[in-house]
């Protein structure tokens, strides 16, 4: 087949690499004409997803990332995977999916299947896109996939991780099986595409709430006197009826803190309170607070006019993506509160004009996000360490 991909960023690109080892000709649209340049010119920019296999993908003419919106019209699936982040007021901005349909309403001239897997709330797909789109007067096919990777995971990949599908008419789900199923094991056809939609919100809004459970649980047990860990430990040997949730200082990427509020979004229009959602944001967003916090506490009663550095400030292990990481929140208070504060990530390399400093001469070392190879013999010589990962044995922590 051949496929367009309108965004090229982690979901975008992956799914581009998917369809073209499948066979597929894939064309990856995007905005980005800096992003466009280095993909043509074979240079990955997300994890899992190698240089070589990129380069291949072009010698071979199954992929070509490209900013011109016209070449939309010669591909008989398009897939959106654009940004879904929260506005100001942290509620849903779905500008960038209205301007993806937009893009196809003016530039696609027949029938194709258009496929969301943007992350939305259930009603995207039939009122935000194909509402849009219906007004070039084209009848296209419809369905929604929700995205389901984890940018790093080794073990669940696009191609183990059961897809769900649900369209807005049967042979819409039809041509989306045909699609997935040349680079999906395992499909999951849905009666509509609000029930996929709602599904991907829902898992990721479990998630979020229970993160929150065990960072309040963490506080408390702390204020116990007790280890929080060791007792989420002993929990999980419960063989039933108990999934363990790691503490930690926040949530941060694309997904955990901004998903779960597409669904208080709608559930307040539809006048039902989405309590556990707006209390467990509360909880992980008051993380950072906690951390810096106990480490003044840990560090003589305060960190002014003492060097702290944080260690790994992307949002999770052995990726780069800083975008929501609840690191920024750390590094502020900290500087607020009168520390001398320099990050070490040497994934991350440059974040908000700042780069990736050395470890070592710090009076105080936070460790926010443990990524594989991180010297940790440099952390524990540092006169005071604060683990937000329980990674480190011996040293105050969450
Ligand atoms: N990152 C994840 O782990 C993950 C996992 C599952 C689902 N999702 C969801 O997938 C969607 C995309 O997320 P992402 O992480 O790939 O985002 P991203 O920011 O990595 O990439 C989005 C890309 O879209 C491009 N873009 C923006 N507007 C565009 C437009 N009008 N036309 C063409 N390109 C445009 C941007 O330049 C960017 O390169 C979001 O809804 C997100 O919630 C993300």
């Amino acid at each position: 087949m051949r496929v367009a991909i309108i965004g090229q960023g982690y979901v975008g690109l992956t799914i581009a690499v998917g369809a073209a080892g499948a066979g597929h000709t894939v064309v990856g649209f995007d905005v980005n004409g800096g992003l466009v340049a280095q993909l043509n010119a074979g240079r990955s920019h997300i994890e899992g997803i190698r240089d070589s296999d990129l380069a291949g993908f072009i010698d071979a003419g199954s992929y070509l990332a490209s900013s011109d919106p016209s070449v939309l019209d010669g591909y008989e699936v398009i897939v959106i995977a654009v940004p879904t982040p929260l506005d100001e007021d942290r509620n849903p901005d779905l500008s960038y999916v209205h301007e993806a349909a937009d893009l196809i309403s003016k530039n696609v001239k027949d029938t194709k299947l258009i496929i969301n897997e943007s992350t939305s709330y259930p009603g995207t797909l039939r009122g935000e896109i194909a509402a849009y789109i219906t007004t070039s007067s084209v009848a296209h096919f419809y369905a929604s996939s929700p995205e389901r990777v984890d940018p790093g995971n080794e073990q669940w990949n696009v191609k183990n991780t059961p897809r769900l599908i649900g369209g807005l008419s049967p042979e819409a789900v039809v041509k989306a099986r045909e699609f997935y199923s040349t680079f999906c094991d395992n499909i999951i056809e849905v009666s509509s595409p609000e029930v996929a939609e709602a599904a991907k919100i829902f898992e990721n809004t479990f998630r979020q709430v229970n993160i929150a459970l065990v960072n309040e649980f963490a506080q408390i047990a702390d204020a116990l006197g007790i280890s929080g860990r060791e007792v989420l430990n002993a929990a999980a040997t419960k063989p039933y009826g108990f999934m363990p949730f790691n503490p930690g200082p926040g949530v941060g990427g694309h997904c955990i803190p901004v998903d779960p509020s597409y669904l208080a979004h709608v559930a307040n229009e539809v006048g039902v309170p989405a309590t556990f959602i707006k209390r467990a944001n509360e909880v992980n967003l008051a993380m950072p607070a906690y951390v810096v916090k106990r480490v003044n506490a840990g560090s003589g009663g305060s960190v002014k006019g003492k060097k702290v550095v944080v260690v790994g400030v992307s949002y999770k292990s052995n990726v780069a993506d800083t975008r929501e990481t609840p690191a920024a929140a750390v590094i502020d208070l900290l500087r607020e509160q009168g520390a001398t504060v320099t990050w070490h990530d040497d994934l991350v390399g440059t974040w908000r004009g700042e780069f990736s400093s050395p470890i070592a001469g710090a009076d105080i070392a936070v460790v926010v996000t443990k990524h594989d190879g991180v010297d940790l013999d440099a952390v524990k010589a540092c006169g005071y360490v604060f683990d937000c990962t329980g990674h480190l044995a011996g040293v105050d922590g969450i």
